[in-house]
């Protein structure tokens, strides 16, 4: 045996080179792991759907914003789409927009907070279109309340929609999804996952835990066939004020404290949200590009990333730094929809 040899060997019993190997690993990914976070980097995962042409891609929420757009843009893509929502009639404006792509569309009335509909939404899929790869959890609600006089009611009403309706859906579809050869779980959380403004604790409460739930799942899938995302919109020009539920009031301190530091009636507060919002078609787009570019951690808009920014420099007084940015943010951004799609 050459020295060299006996070295080797002395060396391999004392501590075996696979182990060598991964504590090497283990450091690189605790250095890059730094390096993102100093850097504000997103994290990128090991792999990534490239393609969405010929993929069967389920949307929730598809009636209105993100998710309208998500569909057209999966449709646009080659994707079949399966699009569910509560409400029929929205949900059958978004079918129509599909019409005029080629792939096979099954529009299906569903309630997230239906934990039997949505246990039972994997099979209708697979009968109509033999395989899931890609699931979008993207319906979701809020009520603008104070907690103390939000009825308990109301708080079941978004847990049971924006947690338990991902959870459930994310359990439904998991056997499904591990059986394609790369397959796709979107969760959408908020901005409103990573900072809390006041009013708004119940949302906060299930988005946090959309986030919580979906960077485990991260972890938990990676290196596999499934790619698992979390998705932080900022401000996007959505319907979702019209589709919830909010306490109007005319108290000087609660306008302050309520969403956007704006108050009125539900309508005005529904328009002036819609109209000042980066269009839903632009978000859905960087949703889909997150998902081709691996991102873990799909921010949506300036906003989103300084919103996170703040929360990285002050974590209990972020609140202080957002003036600064969010009313030049709100005025500069990109409203218009992305060209050459149907628009509603
Ligand atoms: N718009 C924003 O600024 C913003 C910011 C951060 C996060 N989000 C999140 O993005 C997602 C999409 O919201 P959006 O802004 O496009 O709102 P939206 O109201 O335009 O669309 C949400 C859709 O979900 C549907 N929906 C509501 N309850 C449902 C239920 N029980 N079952 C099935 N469908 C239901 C609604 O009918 C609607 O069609 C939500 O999870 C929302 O919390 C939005």
């Amino acid at each position: 045996m050459t020295l060299y040899g006996a070295i080797q060997q002395a060396c391999a019993q004392a501590v075996p080179l696979a182990d060598l190997r991964s504590k090497e690993a283990a450091y690189r990914n605790i250095l890059k792991g730094l390096g993102q976070w100093v850097l504000l980097l997103p994290s990128k995962k090991d792999y990534a759907m490239k393609s969405f042409a010929q993929k069967v891609a389920v949307v929730t929420g598809a009636g209105s914003g993100m998710g309208r757009y998500l569909a057209i843009l999966l449709a646009r893509a080659g994707a079949d789409v399966v699009i569910c929502d509560v409400n029929t009639e929205t949900l059958g404006e978004t079918e129509k927009l599909l019409q005029r792509y080629n792939v096979a569309v099954s529009s299906i009335p569903l309630d997230m907070a239906d934990k039997e509909a949505v246990e039972a939404l994997p099979e209708q899929v697979i009968a109509r279109h033999g395989k899931v790869d890609l699931l979008f959890n993207n319906a979701g609600v809020t009520v603008g309340s104070d907690f103390e006089t939000m009825p308990e009611t109301d708080w079941d009403w978004v847990m049971n929609i924006n947690l338990n309706g991902v959870v459930n859906a994310t359990r439904a579809f998991l056997p499904y999804l591990k059986q394609q050869p790369e397959a796709v779980l979107v969760n959408t959380s908020s901005i409103f996952g990573m900072i809390a403004v006041a009013k708004q604790s119940v949302y906060h409460t299930t988005k946090f835990a959309v986030r919580g739930f979906t960077e485990g799942l991260v972890r938990e899938f990676k290196g596999s066939n499934l790619s698992v995302h979390c998705v932080h919109p900022g401000h996007i020009g959505t319907n979702i004020i019209k589709n919830s539920r909010f306490t109007e009031t005319d108290d000087a301190e609660d306008q302050q404290k309520s969403l956007l530091g704006i108050n009125g009636s539900q309508t005005e507060m529904s328009d002036l949200f819609r109209n000042n919002g980066m269009h839903p078609s632009r978000a859905a787009q960087i949703i889909l590009d997150g998902v081709t570019r691996q991102r873990s951690r799909i921010f949506i808009g300036l906003d989103a990333k300084l919103m996170d920014l703040a929360q990285r420099i002050s974590p209990m007084h972020y609140d202080k730094l957002m003036p600064l940015f969010m009313i030049p943010i709100t005025l500069l951004r990109n409203k218009k929809p992305l060209k050459d799609l149907p628009l509603s």
